[in-house]
């Protein structure tokens, strides 16, 4: 049978919604150049009339059965539009019943894109409150009064609820009904929610301000010390210099762990680490198209090579961060040398018996992907990758990668001082061993994540 809806045919519907789909788009906040896109009362009122079109032929087309395989039909055909690459992932969930709620979804992306500038949300509140007032007009004398005694009463039951905390202020995704409803309800939820989300994001950035500020401050701390101390008292003091010659300084293990941690707790970083989570969240051609679009330059300031290679291998760990920072947190100190660390890593066999589970797969082939693009962006040029924080560029690079291989075997040519296009440091020169110089920094990264921790390099604890 499929569609038998007599007003509107499936493709001329399929027309509109794809219509919506674009109003949508630019009610995010921005249009396809990247440019703002400009909204004032008019045309969100002209959305909001589309909106209210949507549910009313959603709610009909629900409440009568002989439409239920017209429903099915559109959803087939929703799914499949959704599914194409180009659509935008953000409403990938379109659906009849997302539709049935058009007026509450409008609104969410119009309260929710960031920044939500005075003008614009002063032309949402101003076509909220004219939409109400015109469908008070149809049935009251003076819809201006009734429209405040209404508010009034709905203010009055959500303090009420505010006061017993019981608030409701999660999205109206499964509520039938919502047809009763008017744009100022609708968009007093949405606000209450925009307003949770930010104090949450403030709280965390709080938190995680303090603990960036006391990494930095003691970047010794008191147990590695003790445990130094301890070593002191038990070991003779010739061995006790010869270990304490080759392996690294307590300090300098230190420095390297505060600098690691400061950087993944940076605000900077975490911008980026949110930015690249959302870029990836995409497939490879949306994401690659954007990327594809930059030209980019060692020395154009606007279209940073360095920025784009950062967010590439960020775009590899978003899912990790929280397990890089506890891993992090939870490596103490111990006495194994430069040269021993970078044996270590020369000699084992990453990745060459391991097996994924469905899920790793998943994530590595989406890894691969990044990897397979910065491979390319760097056309060979692995000394660009010296650019990045070493912990960064450790983490970032799972071990069955080509990348991985290829900067490990910088590493060797800088280890060795063989000839290279560039020099980390001078150690070689100097007949010193690599000690507390960059490349030791980049070894003893390297060490900790690999080595130390490879199940998280592998994401098995990740999510
Ligand atoms: C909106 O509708 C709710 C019921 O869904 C009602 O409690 C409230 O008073 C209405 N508010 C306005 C301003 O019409
Ligand atoms: C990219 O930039 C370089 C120099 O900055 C310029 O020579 C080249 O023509 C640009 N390519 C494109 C496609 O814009």
């Amino acid at each position: 049978m499929g569609w038998n809806y007599p007003d509107i045919s499936l493709e001329e519907m399929m027309k509109l919604i794809k219509g919506f789909v674009d109003i949508l788009i630019l009610a995010s906040g921005y249009q396809s150049s990247g440019l703002l896109a400009h909204w004032d009362s008019d045309n969100i009122k002209r959305a909001f009339h589309w909106a209210l079109f949507f549910e009313n032929v959603f709610r009909r087309l629900r409440s009568l059965d002989v439409y239920r395989e017209s429903l099915e039909e559109l959803d087939a055909a929703l799914f499949e539009m959704a599914s194409r690459p180009s659509f935008p992932q953000g409403l990938a969930h379109l659906s009849s019943a997302t539709l049935r709620r058009a007026r509450g979804y409008m609104l969410e992306h119009l309260l929710h894109n960031l920044p939500l500038r005075d003008s614009h949300l002063k032309a949402i509140l101003t076509s909220t409150i004219e939409m109400d007032l015109s469908a008070l007009s149809e049935t009251e004398h003076d819809c201006l009064n009734a429209y405040l005694n209404k508010l009034t009463l709905q203010n009055r039951l959500c303090m009420g609820n505010l006061f017993t905390s019981s608030l409701d202020v999660t999205p109206t995704m499964e509520t039938e009904d919502s047809g009763s409803d008017n744009f100022t309800k609708l968009a007093v939820q949405e606000l209450f929610r925009r307003q949770s989300a930010v104090s949450c994001i403030s709280t965390i950035e709080e938190g995680v301000n303090i603990l960036s500020n006391a990494v930095r401050q003691s970047s010794w701390t008191e147990s590695d010390c003790s445990l130094f101390r301890e070593k002191m008292k038990h070991e003779s003091l010739p061995a006790l210099l010869q270990s304490a010659d080759a392996s690294v300084a307590v300090f300098t293990w230190n420095q390297w762990k505060s600098r690691a941690l400061s950087y993944f707790l940076d605000k900077r970083t975490i911008r980026l680490v949110s930015g690249a989570s959302l870029i990836f969240s995409g497939t490879k051609v949306q994401w690659g198209k954007v990327f594809g679009q930059l030209n980019f330059s060692e020395k154009d300031s606007n279209c940073d090579i360095h920025e784009a290679i950062e967010l590439l291998l960020l775009g590899c760990i978003a899912s990790r961060w929280n397990y890089i920072i506890e891993h992090l947190t939870s490596v103490s100190y111990d006495s194994v040398t430069i040269s021993k660390q970078y044996h270590m890593l020369a000699n084992s066999d990453f990745g060459k018996s391991q097996t994924f589970n469905q899920k790793e797969d998943i994530m590595k082939s989406k890894e691969a992907g990044i990897l397979d693009f910065l491979m390319g962006l760097l056309g060979g040029q692995v000394h660009l990758l010296w650019k990045s924080s070493p912990a960064l560029t450790a983490i970032s690079l799972p071990s069955w990668s080509p990348l991985f291989r290829l900067y490990l075997s910088e590493i060797d040519t800088q280890f060795k001082g063989n000839p290279s296009t560039m020099r980390c440091c001078s150690c070689i020169q100097d007949w010193n061993e690599h000690k507390d110089c960059e490349l030791a920094e980049r070894i003893w990264c390297l060490y900790i994540f690999h080595v130390c921790g490879a199940q998280m390099i592998h994401g098995t604890c990740g999510a």
